[in-house]
């Protein structure tokens, strides 16, 4: 019998495991964002369950990709319009997915407003009152998708140096003091400094 903290490891594994076999560029990038999302945590020195549940946020913050056809999150070209109403309704649909395993409910706010930002430009609610898991994991979503390659779009690449600016010079859309620390935890450790940056 699994006692409830072994019934939420068991589900998180379950989720991710299937995220890895659908979409391994997305299970790449939510490994990454949980990594660093739990370092800024750290940082802080939030209690150990806060450093956790954040980490754990991070995992999952895109399982409503899940529910998005591999055409699109591949699509080598810009999204139309319905299809980029169709991408922006994985907050929704992740948080949707987690109420499906009561012990991981909790989690809904740090996937539900992962793209939320402080100035209300964010979805899907377009609101400012955003959980810190999820100004934390947006920070490092956001730096994450500016610094490493995805292979059906070529972008071009930014420097941690450049997406760290972008970030600072947009205090309107993201928590200055989480960029900042992510910036110092950038400069102290070099096995985050993941490759192609
Ligand atoms: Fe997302």
């Amino acid at each position: 019998m699994l006692d409830e903290s072994n019934k939420k490891y068991h589900f998180i594994k379950l989720l991710v495991t299937g995220l890895k076999k659908y979409h391994h560029t997305t299970y790449l990038h939510s490994v990454r964002v949980s990594h660093l999302t739990y370092l800024i945590s750290q940082k802080w020195g939030l209690p150990k369950e806060e450093q956790i549940y954040n980490a754990m946020g991070g995992l999952l913050h895109d399982i409503g990709k899940k529910l998005i056809p591999i055409s699109l999150l591949e699509k080598p070209a810009p999204l139309s319009e319905l299809e980029y109403e169709i991408m922006r309704e994985h907050p929704i649909d992740g948080a949707e997915m987690l109420k499906l395993f009561p012990p991981l409910e909790e989690l809904v706010p740090a996937v539900l407003y992962h793209h939320e930002r402080l100035d209300g430009s964010g979805y899907p609610f377009g609101t400012n009152i955003i959980p810190l898991s999820a100004q934390i994991i947006g920070v490092c979503d956001s730096f994450d998708a500016m610094t490493t390659e995805r292979p059906y779009n070529k972008k071009r690449l930014k420097s941690i140096t450049e997406a760290i600016a972008e970030l600072k010079s947009q205090p309107q859309k993201y928590n200055y003091k989480v960029v900042e620390a992510l910036e110092e935890i950038l400069k102290e450790r070099s096995d985050v400094r993941y490759k192609n940056i």
